[in-house]
């Protein structure tokens, strides 16, 4: 092949391959003009780069030259139409691009489980640990080892949903105490969150399900003193400064019992609508743990005392974030939730 023939033949695959890369609809007529023109194997530019060395000696720079300059081009064109072909495939039918763009979604936690998690880091802290319990539970474990006298008064605000054979829906996280004394002996310290239920109107302050957290301390020793304190140093870590105040209360599974109330975050003690007009928060039910409770469980009460509590994050949730009404940490409205979490 002399120089003259040489070039003809580049300028003829030049033309014809651009044309063929161009003609190309979709990416397997580019892939088939790909292999005829650039193939490593039959490619025609390989047999072009092979005629190069019956090239006479002089002529070698010149047709050197030609054949860099063919090959590049049709590289450089391939590829661009490569690309064309592609971003056009993805054009589905049905895509419409004068939509507004789709809004990113980011999961967060729901208040009540900030809550919740955060009331767990606290007692961690002071040496509890974490236990659960079944949410259907046995008359026995919900009422009978808590001490509720049969028929007693204290069983209305308890009403639940009976389940098929003898079971119900816990209406409390207390039963996880017996369930905890009777696994494992003092000294006991655990927290004990959960999911419970109750036949409650779902108003501005009530759900007929709800989260709550138990806690429950056995030892040898433990007194009344351990009780405030712990649950004061609570309060101060979980509210600030907060002052509290302790009322008495009447429970059957504590003897004494106390309820717990801190002064309200919102209007600082002077009296607002979160407060209904008290300055106080009323947070959590407690108190000494029943003898007849630890009996039940299997505990000595002559050696053992105890103290527990029971809490409801929800309330908490409301009173923190200014809540004005209960029902809508259930309504998984996400313009609300988005406004708390985290
Ligand atoms: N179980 C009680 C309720 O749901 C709350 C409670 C009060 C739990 C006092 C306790 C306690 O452990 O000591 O109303």
């Amino acid at each position: 092949m002399d120089l003259q023939e040489f070039i003809t033949e580049a300028d003829a695959i030049e033309h014809e391959a651009a044309a063929a890369f161009q003609g190309a609809a979709d990416a397997d007529t580019l892939e088939a003009a790909r292999i005829a023109f650039l193939g490593d194997r039959h490619g025609r530019v390989k047999a072009l780069q092979d005629a190069l060395r019956g090239i006479a000696k002089e002529d070698k720079p010149a047709a050197g030259k030609r054949f860099n300059d063919v090959r590049t081009r049709l590289t450089e064109l391939h590829a661009s139409r490569q690309s064309a072909v592609r971003s056009r495939a993805s054009d589905g039918a049905c895509e419409d691009r004068s939509l507004p763009p789709r809004r990113q979604w980011r999961g967060a936690k729901h208040p009540v489980t900030l809550v919740i998690e955060e009331i767990e880091v606290i007692f961690r802290e002071l040496g509890f640990t974490i236990a659960e319990g079944p949410e259907a539970e046995t008359e026995w474990y919900n009422f009978g080892a808590l001490n509720f006298p049969p028929n007693h008064p204290a069983l209305d605000a308890h009403d639940t949903l009976y389940l098929e054979g003898e079971g119900l829906l816990r209406t409390h996280t207390s039963p996880v105490q017996v369930r905890t004394l009777q696994r494992v002996p003092p000294p006991i310290r655990v927290l004990i969150p959960g999911t419970v239920y109750r036949r409650d109107f779902f108003d501005a302050s009530h759900a007929p399900a709800f989260a709550q957290i138990e806690g429950l301390c056995v030892d040898e020793g433990i007194s009344f003193v351990d009780l405030k304190s712990t649950l004061n140093r609570f309060a101060e870590r979980f509210f600030g400064a907060a002052r509290t105040r302790f009322r008495p209360s009447y429970f059957p599974f504590t003897e004494p019992s106390a309820e717990m109330d801190v002064q309200c975050g919102i209007c600082g003690g002077s009296g607002c609508a979160a407060c209904k007009g008290t300055g106080w928060i009323e947070i959590l039910g407690s108190g000494m743990v029943h003898p007849n409770v630890l009996a039940a469980a299997g505990v000595d009460p002559e050696r053992y005392t105890g103290w527990a509590f029971g809490m409801g994050p929800a309330r908490i949730a409301i009173s923190r974030y200014g809540i004005p009404d209960i029902r809508i940490l259930y309504d998984s409205d996400v313009r609300f939730l988005e406004q708390i979490s985290e």
